[in-house]
C-alpha cells in the first residue's frame, strides 16, 4: 500500500451503541477520504486469519469472540501519511489511556471493546485492505 493509504475496522462495540456514523464523520473531518466500504460480520475462521500476529497472546480467544461477536465495517482510508495520521486520530489501544478528543476516549469503554482498528504500519494496511477488499472494490 503507498504510504497516503490505511486500513480501518469499526467493531462490533462501536456499531452496538450507535457510534457507526459519529466515528465515521469524526475520520472524515480529520481530512480522511474513503475508498472503500462493507458492512460484513466476521466468522471465527476469518478472525483467526485476520489477527493471526496475536495468535500467542493471553487475549487471543477473547478477542476471536468480540470481534465475531456482531457486525463490523471494514474500509480503506486515504490521506497523507494515512498509517501514521490515523493511529494518532484515533488513539491509544486502551481508551483509559487514550488522548483527549481521540476516537477510542471519546468512544471506547475498554482494551477489548475499543471501537475501531487501525493498521500500524504500510506493510500491514497492505496485508489487511486485501483480506477485506479485492482490486475492483477499491476506487
Ligand atoms: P487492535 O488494534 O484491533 O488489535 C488487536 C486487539 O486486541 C486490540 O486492538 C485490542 O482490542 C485487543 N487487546 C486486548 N487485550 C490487549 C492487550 N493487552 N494488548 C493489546 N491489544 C489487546
Amino acid at each position: 500500500m503507498k504510504n497516503n493509504r490505511t486500513f480501518t475496522m469499526i467493531k462490533p462495540d462501536a456499531l452496538e451503541n450507535g457510534h457507526a456514523g459519529a466515528i465515521l464523520a469524526h475520520i472524515e473531518k480529520a481530512g480522511f477520504k474513503i475508498v472503500a466500504m462493507k458492512l460484513k460480520k466476521l466468522t471465527a475462521e476469518a478472525a483467526k486469519k485476520f489477527y493471526k500476529i496475536h495468535e500467542e497472546r493471553p487475549f487471543f480467544n477473547d478477542l476471536i469472540n468480540y470481534i465475531t461477536s456482531g457486525p463490523i465495517i471494514a474500509a480503506i482510508l486515504e490521506k497523507e501519511n494515512a498509517v501514521s495520521d490515523f493511529r494518532a486520530l484515533i488513539g491509544n489501544t486502551n481508551p483509559q489511556e487514550a488522548e483527549d478528543g481521540t476516537i477510542r476516549k471519546i468512544y471506547a469503554k475498554s482494551i477489548d471493546a475499543n471501537a475501531i482498528h487501525g493498521s500500524d504500519s504500510d506493510e500491514n494496511a497492505l496485508i489487511e485492505s486485501n483480506f477485506h477488499f479485492s482490486n475492483g472494490e477499491i476506487i
